[in-house]
């Protein structure tokens, strides 16, 4: 159990592992995440379930290296198993036929919209994928994305692949070309999201946002992912992942991101050191 059967390296930084974990395989459902332990004293991880194979029993996950924890598990090789890897957790997307639905990834959140945009087009939703990244080699899933859309839209900030530009360009795009859209959804960093919200609200057009980025520890107990929606606090990892994202205040989420940016980086910092002093011996 927990054994990660392949490890593939999607991008710089960005590890794909498929897990042996049957029961998950079984019950997840588009927008639920996991919670992973590398070892004895890890950190808790949450981890968008990007695919599943129930027939094989295995679960899919990507991950982005971007702390101590991360880092270790970036050290992992097939055959090395999890300590826990416990879900599925968090509300399922609403999956239904609204039409045409836009699904937009942002960096490591294209992995967390695979299993959505899959499900709406098998609910018989038009599904015009949108992914984007910083550059061409920090895209993932490109041909996952493709096959699991009706349409894929591609972008890169510095031009080096698709479309120069954001995800948020190619939607006005497709807006000023009049194409009817039902409904939008966004996973990435929050300023992207933020930034497709502020677009869609001009339009008046329905989106929904997941917020797993912000989660910690994914039980509810750590507080870290309380967000304003509406006007009230909201959980994440036990209201959400996913919520309307005009609701959302954004200007409180991102300066509540950015609380414990420097000791991350002391954490990381630190990882890195003790691992070049093993790796030299
Ligand atoms: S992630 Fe800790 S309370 Fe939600």
């Amino acid at each position: 159990m927990n054994r990660i059967i392949t490890k593939k390296i999607l991008s710089q930084d960005v590890k794909e592992f498929v897990i042996e974990s049957p029961r998950i395989a079984t019950a997840r459902h588009a927008g639920q995440f996991v919670i992973v332990r590398a070892n004895d004293t890890g950190e808790r991880i949450p981890l968008t379930i990007a695919d599943a194979n129930p027939e094989a029993g295995t679960i899919t996950l990507i991950f982005q290296e971007v702390g101590k924890s991360t880092m270790l598990m970036g050290t992992f090789k097939e055959g090395d198993e999890f300590k826990d890897v416990v879900g599925p957790l968090g509300k399922p997307t609403h999956i239904e036929k609204f039409g045409t639905v836009v699904c937009m990834g942002g960096g490591i959140g294209v992995a967390p919209m695979h299993p959505i945009s899959e499900a709406m087009k098998a609910a018989g939703n038009r599904v015009i994928t949108i992914i984007g990244a910083r550059s061409k080699d920090l895209l993932i899933m490109e041909n996952r994305m493709k096959a699991a859309s009706t349409e894929l839209h591609i972008s890169t900030d510095d031009g080096s692949y698709g479309v120069h530009g954001f995800v948020t360009d190619i939607l006005q795009s497709l807006i000023d070309k009049g194409e009817k859209i039902d409904l939008a959804v966004a996973i990435g960093p929050v300023p992207m999201m933020g930034a497709v919200c502020k677009l869609t609200k001009k339009y008046d057009l329905p989106t929904v946002v997941s917020l797993n980025p912000i989660m910690v520890d994914g039980t509810g107990m750590c507080g870290a992912c309380r967000v304003t929606v509406a006007g009230k606090t909201q959980f994440v990892c036990v209201d959400g992942p996913e919520f309307d994202g005009h609701q959302v205040d954004f200007v409180e989420l991102v300066k509540r991101q950015r609380a414990y940016l420097p000791q991350e980086r002391i954490s990381r910092e630190a990882f890195q050191h003790h691992e070049g002093c093993c790796s030299e011996k």
